[in-house]
């Protein structure tokens, strides 16, 4: 997989929309992505039509519980477009394949970008289950997808009007404590190993609420794009626990995801311009 990557994506993209737009983008994480688009879920989109990422020019994801495909579709009169499954940096391919779909959907006019993963909890605050809307976020031991002098601001990266969206959503669904979500600090690690405690302890003190593998550089493409941007992190586990298993982390996603397929069902049927 070389740098020719995002530019067939874009191509490819571009003319399987043919033109129609996209309101949202939508990126599913762990044991998320399948069930999202599955018919009768609570995101109740209207599937158009569905592009396997390969048709992209781009790396089928290799990570148990992660789709591999665009999905394309409409949330009331929203267009949404889903990524499935995330191609991970410690896959082995360089961040812009990682970010190349993402990157496609942006320059093909998403003007929202809603971002799903598994976290740990490094809080203690935290229960695995629970579903966390990302606040902000520490990107300063993940990639960046931005090459060259692109000082963009990351003042208010995660899209105050979108968290009060969910918060409202949630407490129409009866989610969360007392109807509010927990909105955390998202800490990126390179992974694929887990945490040991003292790394755990180290997120904890920089003042990190949750920690995972992905989503930081793709809500700093965002940014650069202009668009506004949602993040919910489903905590799967406790951070830096002995015996942590990718299968844990995968059944806690499956259990929460009728509880964020609605909450996201809500929100994307929103603008995103109003964000
Ligand atoms: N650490 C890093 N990434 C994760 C974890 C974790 O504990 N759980 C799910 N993704």
């Amino acid at each position: 997989m070389d740098d020719s990557a995002p530019t067939r994506a874009l191509e490819v993209l571009r003319q399987r929309l043919g033109g129609a737009p996209i309101d949202w983008a939508l990126i599913c994480g762990s044991g998320i992505g399948k069930g999202m688009v599955a018919e009768g879920s609570g995101l109740g989109l209207e599937i158009e039509w569905t592009l396997p990422l390969a048709e992209l020019g781009l790396p089928a994801p290799t990570v148990a519980g992660h789709g591999q495909s665009l999905v394309y579709g409409r949330i009331g009169e929203r267009r949404v477009c889903v990524q499935t499954g995330r191609i991970h940096p410690y896959e082995g391919h360089p961040i812009s394949v990682c970010t190349a779909a993402l990157a496609a959907m942006l320059e093909c006019g998403a003007r929202g970008v809603a971002l799903t993963c598994a976290a740990g909890g490094l809080s203690p605050l935290l229960v695995p289950g629970e579903l966390a809307i990302i606040r902000d976020q520490i990107n300063l031991f993940g990639p960046t997808p931005l090459v060259g002098p692109r000082f963009i601001p990351c003042g208010a990266l995660y899209t105050p009007a979108h968290r009060e969206r969910l918060q409202a959503r949630a407490a129409e669904l009866g989610l969360g404590q007392g109807g509010r979500l927990r909105e955390v600090v998202y800490a990126h690690v390179s992974g694929p190993q887990y945490e040991t405690p003292a790394e755990t302890e180290a997120l904890r003190r920089l003042g990190g609420d949750t920690v995972g593998m992905s989503t930081t550089y793709e809500a700093i493409l965002a940014a650069a794009h202009g668009a506004s941007i949602l993040g919910i992190a489903v905590v799967t586990n406790v951070a830096g626990v002995v015996g942590l298993s990718h299968a844990e982390v995968q059944e806690r996603s499956d259990a929460a995801l009728p509880g964020l397929a609605a909450l996201l069902g809500g929100a994307l049927a929103g603008d995103p311009a109003q964000g």
